[in-house]
């Protein structure tokens, strides 16, 4: 299989990933902050490791302002209930994932708070000219992708954060497609909160995601009850990350988590992204080239390794169908829970069919897709 849905969740994960993973599973996985043994020891030890890389990677002063969550997605709700209240206006932008769009909208429908959907700019980002237009006085807060799902451009979160800074609104960066593949320093960006998954470009297992809120932002658990800590208390731990840390963690997959950034950081995160890039930009040439064929990705200088298309009068997902069944090629066609950006993109009705691409993806897989692109549109053009 040429696995081309690394958007999705990343395949394969390196084999230090597994190996080392599996080998705690066997020997010393036990539940971490519960016991005093030397197993529940050595777990708390592995969720300690992984806490303290992710400050390292993302350059979190405090690791302790880092919680796990299960994925991004309850990551990115907890950073946007615990910090709107009634009356307050938010920017976030048409290109954002549901997991964003879904949670504001619900607010939305409970509290009175006003959202703003930025259009990006034609290369597809949203820079800090679209943020500083359209700051009210009850602007609360700014969440926006650092690369966005659809087309892989990415924003210049550096910027944005310097406006967020100047007029004191907090910044609520999704890093579900960038994290692992492009620098992201908290402090230099001024990112108040930033939420990752860790089964993405972090290489983890399913199951892992995080969030970091500063001093500046709040969190509010989502679950209460045992933490480990604090046991004579009959009320939830006030203090991060017990706060949201309820029951038992995901403790093999914080272990993958933390043996996925140590292999990210013996390969180089510069290297891995520019190598996804190169290879987004050959796929995207090469596509650009066959007739019939429309490319949603622009030619950006900097991609995160995504690449999406549609060959015309066909659907996506049959397309994604074929190359999955005739050409063992994994793609994700549809929607990519991100219906506001394909509505800008005048392609809600067909979707659009996205290859996106890890660090193990190479030309030679490029060039059997592309191969594989053409047969498709030929034989659709012979109706057979
Ligand atoms: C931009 C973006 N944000 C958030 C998410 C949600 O991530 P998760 O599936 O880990 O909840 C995704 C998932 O694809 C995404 O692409």
């Amino acid at each position: 299989m040429i696995y081309f849905d690394n958007s999705a969740t990343t395949f394969p994960k390196p084999e230090e990933v597994t190996a080392n993973t599996f080998s705690f599973l066997k020997t010393s996985c036990a539940n971490p902050g519960r016991s005093a043994h030397k197993m529940s020891i050595e777990s708390s030890r592995q969720v300690f490791e992984c806490r303290f890389e992710i400050a390292n990677m993302f350059n979190i002063n405090d690791p302790t302002d880092i919680a796990f969550t299960k994925n991004c997605s309850e990551a990115l709700n907890i950073g946007i209930f615990s910090n709107l209240e009634e009356n307050d206006h938010v920017i976030t932008s048409v290109l954002e994932h549901n997991s964003i769009i879904r949670a504001l909208e619900h607010i939305k429908s409970e509290k009175n708070i006003e959202i703003t959907y930025l259009n990006p700019d034609e290369d597809m980002t949203i820079t800090d000219h679209h943020i500083e237009n359209n700051i009210k006085p009850n602007t609360k807060m700014v969440v926006l992708g650092h690369a966005n799902n659809l087309v892989g451009t990415f924003y210049d979160i550096e910027k944005i954060g310097q406006i967020t800074k100047k007029y004191n609104i907090l910044f609520m960066v999704d890093a579900a497609q960038s994290a692992g593949k492009k620098n992201i320093d908290v402090q230099k960006m001024n990112i108040d909160i930033l939420c990752a998954p860790g089964h993405k470009s972090l290489y983890g297992f399913t199951g892992t995601g995080f969030i970091y809120a500063n001093e500046q932002a709040k969190v509010k658990p989502v679950l209460y009850g045992g933490t480990g800590s604090f046991s004579d208390d009959i009320y939830q731990p006030e203090i991060m990350p017990d706060k949201l840390e309820t029951g038992t963690l995901n403790v093999v997959g914080i272990k993958s988590l933390l043996e996925g950034i140590r292999w990210i950081n013996s390969v180089g995160i510069d290297i891995i992204g520019a190598k996804e890039n190169a290879l987004a930009k050959y796929i995207i040439r090469k596509l650009i080239e066959i007739e019939g064929v429309t490319v949603y990705t622009p030619l950006n200088d900097e991609l995160a390794g995504i690449v999406s298309f549609n060959i015309d009068g066909l659907d996506s997902s049959f397309v994604a169908g074929v190359l999955d069944l005739k050409y063992d090629i994994a793609v994700r066609g549809g929607l990519h829970c991100n219906p506001l950006g394909h509505r800008y993109l005048g392609t809600l009705e067909s979707g659009f069919i996205r290859a996106s691409l890890s660090y193990f993806n190479n030309m030679n897989e490029a060039d059997k897709f592309i191969s594989a692109v053409k047969s498709i549109k030929s034989s659709s053009d012979l109706n057979i």
